[in-house]
């Protein structure tokens, strides 16, 4: 199968991800579990489920053992599978799914369907492994806006390198959306699908708490950071302080997904 761009940048040591974006992660878990209404009694499957985030709130909420979670990601899928004992982990995509049909009464994704190589096929692997009347839901960033970490990076990229526009996820990424979001579900063949906004925040010990993961590669971002020669970074590193307003002091910033659930 062919990989989406980016997909692959998600191949690294899972603390990597757990310093950049992973720390929105427990937030928005919540925050799509009740934005899916999901209960006590289901099961649900985690559709790259990364370090396991979502996963980790599933099996609160559920028992480890009615959750089960995917990922391509080798490194992510082990530290899933550590982080959340008990939970079925397997190392596999969303277009292929390795489940029977009708096998949760729940299928859930974070901010994965536009990293997807074809997201109409993960979609509807999704619905195929969800029970008739289950819940398919997902949420992805709103890059092109609300996602101020990932917002302000690009600007500040773009304004350093204009070439470094192809690669703003604010333009690159499919399905970032809530009508784009909205026409895949219903193209699933999915039911009573809604749209919805979820804001959360994150804190950072100072501006060398934000910038450090990104040297590792981690994301899109961290790829594109990681790749600049060394002077060309410090420059991106001190455009990306000042847009933030940022310095050694501790600070929050907020990002909004949009999330979008609909009935199998
Ligand atoms: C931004 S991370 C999100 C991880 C996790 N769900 C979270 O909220 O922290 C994107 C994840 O999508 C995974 N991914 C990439 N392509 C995928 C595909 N085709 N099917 C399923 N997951 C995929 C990556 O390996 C990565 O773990």
């Amino acid at each position: 199968m062919t990989e989406a761009p980016g997909a692959a940048t998600f191949r690294v040591a899972a603390d990597a991800y757990d310093r950049h974006i992973g720390r929105y992660g427990p937030a928005l878990a919540a925050g799509l579990i009740a934005a899916a209404g999901i209960r006590p009694g289901q099961t649900a499957l985690d559709v790259g489920c990364g370090p396991g985030a979502l996963a980790a709130a599933l099996a609160d909420l559920l028992g480890a053992e009615q959750v089960a979670a995917v990922d391509p990601s080798e490194p992510f899928a082990q530290a899933c599978g550590s982080r959340v004992p008990g939970v079925r982990v397997e190392v596999a995509a969303a277009e292929e799914l390795p489940f029977g049909d009708d096998s949760f009464d729940a299928s859930l994704s974070q901010l994965v369907v536009n990293f997807m190589s074809d997201a109409p096929a993960g979609v509807g692997e999704m619905r195929r492994v969800t029970r008739p009347g289950g819940t398919v839901a997902a949420a992805v960033w709103d890059y092109a806006d609300g996602m101020t970490l990932l917002r302000r990076f690009w600007d500040a990229a773009v304004a350093l390198d204009p070439d470094a526009a192809r690669l703003d996820e604010g333009v690159s990424m499919p399905y970032c959306r809530p009508d784009e979001l909205g026409e895949l579900w219903h193209g699933a063949g999915l039911q009573d699908v809604e749209t919805s906004e979820l804001v959360v925040e994150a804190g950072y010990s100072g501006f060398d708490d934000l910038w450090q993961p990104l040297e590792s590669g981690v994301g899109p971002s961290g790829a594109y950071a990681a790749a600049l020669p060394a002077q060309r970074r410090t420059r991106l590193r001190e455009e990306l302080r000042r847009r933030l307003g940022a310095g050694e002091e501790p600070f929050r910033l907020t990002a909004r997904a949009w999330c979008v659930v609909g009935r199998a």
